[in-house]
């Protein structure tokens, strides 16, 4: 009698510690589950993609934004980003496109509607377009590689930013601001904070190919919320990926324009007329 309580005690440690093993495995599991996707498209230089035909089957808040830019390339890239993210959600999903509705917070980060568990961040900067699609928050950000007076470094990034610029040597210089830039761009839309989080009120430090954010309002980061992944799609540009995941995809999937209309007009339940 007087073993049985300790016969007990031994029976739970071991359940205790199955328990845990069987929870460690899940927890394993479910972050291997989890893979942020990036799929990209290059905005073809001669004609030949019917946008129209993609323009009428966009929401009417996208088809009003779009024809309200004066710019061509704007409105392109403002097509190429709403079908993708519909071609995107519409291949995985029973759902007509006419019911895709979106929504945005109170700081513009659009979402769909009826599927919060659905996370996408869009970015687009000269030739390219860029949709994460997540499991989880992500954001993400392409800027392509312009002229740009680094002072502007002094007024936007944080102290700690501007040492890192100006210990990198003049020739490499401007590709590292713009790839601190998009890690910080990627951050704010991570968090979905748009431009009403300062952009010094954080820091994100670039060692090589590793990118963390360092300290936020003046504190330092012990365990990050986030992970940043740089992309090389062109030496023009720079790409950051901002994700609660750890599992970063290694490669951007690249969609050709013209396949991506085609397949959202099938999508969405029409035929795609060449022009
Ligand atoms: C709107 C903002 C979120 C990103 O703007 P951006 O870098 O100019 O544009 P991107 O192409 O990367 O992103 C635009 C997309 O982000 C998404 N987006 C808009 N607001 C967002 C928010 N609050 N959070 C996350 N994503 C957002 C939208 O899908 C948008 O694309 P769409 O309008 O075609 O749907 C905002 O952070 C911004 O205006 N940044 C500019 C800041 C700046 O001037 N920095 C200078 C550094 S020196």
């Amino acid at each position: 009698m007087v073993d049985s309580p300790k016969y007990i005690i031994y029976n739970g440690g071991r359940f205790e510690k199955t328990g845990k093993i069987i929870i460690i495995f899940f927890c394993i599991f479910k972050e291997m589950r989890v893979l942020v996707r990036i799929y990209g498209v290059k905005i073809p230089k001669s004609p030949g993609v019917n946008y129209h035909e993609a323009l009428n089957r966009l929401s009417e808040e996208r088809r009003n934004r779009t024809l309200r830019f004066v710019r061509k390339d704007d409105r392109i890239r403002s097509v190429i980003a709403e079908a993708l993210v519909r071609t995107l959600f519409l291949r995985d999903h029973q759902v007509d496109n006419e019911s895709l509705r979106f929504t945005v917070n109170s700081y513009g980060k659009p979402s769909l509607a009826a599927y919060p568990d659905y996370h996408y961040n869009l970015s687009h900067s000269g030739d390219y377009v860029l949709c994460a699609v997540d499991s989880r928050p992500s954001g993400i950000d392409v800027e392509e590689i312009k002229p740009i007076d680094l002072t502007i470094a002094d007024r936007f990034f944080s102290g700690a930013e501007n040492r890192q610029i100006r210990e990198i040597p003049k020739d490499r210089r401007i590709g590292y601001f713009y790839q601190l830039w998009t890690a910080k761009e990627s951050y704010i839309k991570f968090r979905g904070n748009g431009l009403s989080m300062p952009l010094n009120s954080f820091s994100i430090r670039i060692d090589d190919d590793h990118i963390e954010l360092s300290e936020q309002d003046g504190c330092l980061v012990q365990e990050p919320d986030c992970y940043f992944k740089a992309f090389e799609i062109s030496p023009q540009y720079k790409a950051t990926l901002c994700s609660e995941s750890p599992n970063h995809p290694g490669t951007i999937e690249w969609m050709d324009c013209l396949d991506l209309f085609k397949k959202f007009v099938e999508v969405s339940g029409g035929n795609y007329a060449t022009r």
